[in-house]
């Protein structure tokens, strides 16, 4: 099939590539000229396993092109939106001047009986909207909301837990449905859900599995502040219940709270857009869920300037991590930066690492001292602060060999990741999230 990708960010890079590795003939667009020439060289604008050898692979088939020029998408049977939807400046609502864009680009270029795929996260109400225009030119709009994470992102493209789809009712919904199990032919064949719904229902999917996953977390967090005030191991409690296959364990990660340009924004979006409906009652946890989670990097700070005594002025400082998460390069909204920001404000000397987000970093935060080196930044620390679960930290960095290069054997563990006792039998001073 010819297929267009509209948006070559996060999302689109990397849906074009794999649409690429599945067979289709791809043409990824995107406004930004650098960006473009880029992924043409086969150059992935940021770090995500995988990627470069998809794009490599699509690029050497000839498979995959990527342009500035939106009439190149001229032909191609699929339209995949994957622009993105950002928090509005001084609000919490989506921003979907993207979209519109994106919609007003492909409009000449649209002919009857093509398929418009829409795969941003969008407020509820936003497909049907764009039905109407996208229909006055004979073509058709499914939802089809995507669910990758960092890190995940090619494996989640190409082998998803299940592909939603909304459709127009009647035979043109019928015909786009048929249309998206052709694109995803790879999948379709090795049986993953296939679920065909209305627009609006496609998606609340989006948003309403980020707001429960989002939930999830700050639920656990939560339970770290009354395990702090009663001696209880929310590591332990977290283990306890997840055995419920009820509940499970996977999401249960208590430590500094969830980041990234997903979660935090689309809870916030999501919010802004059910109190548009007159809904807000409906998801009014979801604020606490946003404030919990905000606590927990207040949390990592204080137990940091605690374990110095109540000062962390002067002190050298090394923090473990900058990315909102392992195997990705992406800080927006990292808790970890955040921590570390704070702890520089209260004048400590900060010293960041992270195996693949500080130049990220660097361009939002340039205050800070950066290291490359996992082992120059921990030389002469008075204090070591975990902030993302790297397996450099979590699994290759022994106890033993910290010590021989820190002054001060004091460890904050923002993240729960470090096996407790095996730090403390080696003389460290070890403190947890929601841990005694
Ligand atoms: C998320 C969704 O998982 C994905 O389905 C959606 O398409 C986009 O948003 P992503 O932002 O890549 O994906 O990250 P995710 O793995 O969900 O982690 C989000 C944040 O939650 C990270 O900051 C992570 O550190 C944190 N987290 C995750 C926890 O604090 N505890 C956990 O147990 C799990």
């Amino acid at each position: 099939m010819r297929v267009s990708v509209i948006g070559c960010g996060y999302l689109g890079a990397v849906h074009a590539a794999a649409m690429a590795s599945i067979g289709h003939d791809v043409i990824g667009i995107d406004v930004d000229a650098r960006k473009v020439e880029s992924l043409s060289r086969g150059e992935a604008p940021f770090f995500e396993p995988g990627l470069p050898e998809i794009l490599g692979d699509g690029l050497a088939s000839g498979r995959l092109r990527f342009s500035t020029d939106i009439a190149d998408t001229r032909g191609a049977d699929v339209h995949f939106i994957a622009v993105g939807t950002p928090q509005l400046p001084g609000a919490h609502a989506a921003d979907l001047q993207y979209v519109d864009a994106a919609v007003t680009a492909l409009m000449p270029v649209l002919r009857p009986g093509d398929i418009v795929a829409g795969k941003s996260t969008v407020p509820v109400g936003t497909a049907a909207d764009l039905a109407v225009r996208i229909a006055s030119v004979g073509a058709t709009l499914v939802w089809n909301p995507e669910f990758l994470r960092e890190g995940w992102a090619v494996q989640d493209t190409v082998s998803p837990d299940r592909i939603v789809v909304g459709v127009p009712a009647g035979d043109a919904g019928v015909h786009a449905q048929a249309m998206l199990r052709q694109v995803y032919h790879t999948a379709v064949a090795a049986d993953t859900p296939f679920l065909t719904t209305d627009y609006a229902t496609a998606e609340l999917v989006k948003v309403s599995a980020n707001a429960f996953l989002a939930t999830k977390i700050s639920f656990i967090n939560a339970m770290a502040e009354i395990a702090e005030v009663t001696g209880a191991d929310v590591t332990q409690l977290a283990d306890a219940i997840g055995l419920d296959e009820r509940i499970g364990r996977r999401f249960l990660g208590a430590g500094i709270g969830f980041g990234g340009g997903c979660l935090p924004k689309d809870i916030r979006a999501f919010s802004a857009r059910a109190e548009e409906l007159g809904k807000s009652e409906a998801v009014a946890f979801l604020r606490e869920v946003d404030a919990i989670n905000l606590r927990r990097r207040d949390r990592a700070v204080q137990l940091t300037v605690d374990a110095l005594d109540g000062s962390v002025f002067n002190k050298r400082v090394t923090v473990l991590g900058a990315a909102f998460k392992p195997h990705s390069d992406d800080v927006r909204d990292s808790p970890a930066l955040d921590v570390a920001v704070r702890l520089h404000g209260l004048g400590a000397q900060v010293t960041v690492t992270d195996p693949a987000a500080i130049e990220n970093a660097r361009l939002i935060h340039p205050q800070l001292t950066y290291v490359a080196d996992r082992d120059d930044a921990l030389r002469a620390a008075d204090i070591v602060v975990v902030v993302t679960e790297w397996d450099e930290y979590r699994r290759q960095l022994s106890p033993e060999q910290a010590a021989a290069l820190v002054s001060g054997r004091v460890v904050v563990d923002g993240r729960n990741c470090l096996d407790a006792a095996v730090w403390r039998a080696s003389g460290w001073t070890y403190y947890g999230m929601g841990r005694p």
